[in-house]
């Protein structure tokens, strides 16, 4: 069985046993594992001698209580997935043992953290920047593994990690989609099978529209409730509502520039 530490004084001090050449990984995640986890997971095995796993459902990024009550926690079949993929252990906290300050102490970033997600989910960066701070200075790892699903997210926690001058490596890693293209996320299977069919255009009309307007007018034309679709920094973003249910994509424009030029010959 897995090692799964409820404190971080228990952990650390399974830590300070590990021998010291070896490199440890970590993939923080709020449970309700699917294939996009298990790929970090499988990098961060394949990286280092050491992968540790976070499950931890953080309710200070959440601005929406429904949403965070939605999220589906199934502890037991996340830590049977995580024995069956071979990593050293699972760091489960409790609310308590994360915030003993009660959340009166909050890591704030000022510029890029405002638009997109971060005006459509009010605090919600606020949230996920302290608690990545809190994870990075309990578990110390040498490398930190996260999904470019959430590119906006992998960005802040880079800059943080710079402006703080922490020492860990930040590690991207490709989105991981169903075979129709959809991103895998937590959320997806929240999805009638109706409207699951219907979101595999999401990624499609964001990833070959010529810019950001035409994609969103495509998306609406199409059924989706857009919330934004924003060409930034040599990236497409865009976040929609169908059934109610929150989805989030990004591409490179230089990808879907090159697309659109091949599709013209
Ligand atoms: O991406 C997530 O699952 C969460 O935002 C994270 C990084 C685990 C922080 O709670």
């Amino acid at each position: 069985m897995i090692p799964v530490f409820r404190k971080k004084e228990e952990w650390s001090s399974y830590r300070d046993g590990l021998p010291d050449a070896k490199t440890l990984g970590f993939v923080p995640t709020m449970g309700g594992l699917h294939e996009g986890h298990c790929s970090l997971i499988r990098r961060s095995l394949a990286e280092n001698d050491f992968t540790v796993v976070s499950i931890f459902l953080n309710r200070t990024q959440f601005n929406n209580v429904a949403d965070f009550e939605s999220y589906p926690a199934n502890f037991e079949q996340d830590v049977a997935l995580l024995q069956d993929l071979g990593i050293g252990a699972v760091f489960a906290p409790d609310y308590d043992s994360m915030y003993p300050d009660n959340y009166a102490y909050v890591v704030s970033e000022a510029l890029d953290s405002k638009p997109m997600e971060g005006a459509e989910r009010p605090g919600h960066f606020d949230g996920v920047l302290t608690v990545v701070l809190k994870l990075l200075n309990i578990v110390s790892p040498d490398r930190a593994y996260f999904g470019e699903k959430d590119y906006q997210q992998l960005q802040l926690v880079k800059g943080m990690v710079q402006a703080f001058f922490l020492p860990v490596e930040i590690v991207a890693c490709e989105t991981v989609r169903a075979e129709d293209g959809l991103a895998l996320s937590s959320r997806n299977h929240r999805l009638s099978r109706e409207a699951r069919a219907l979101s595999a255009m999401f990624p499609r009309i964001l990833n070959t529209s010529e810019d950001s307007k035409e994609a969103e007018c495509e998306l609406k034309k199409a059924g989706f409730d857009v919330e934004y679709v924003e060409d930034k920094d040599g990236r497409r973003y865009g976040a929609v509502r169908l059934e109610g249910v929150r989805l989030i994509d990004n591409f490179a424009l230089r990808t879907i520039s090159q697309k659109i030029e091949r599709s013209r010959r």
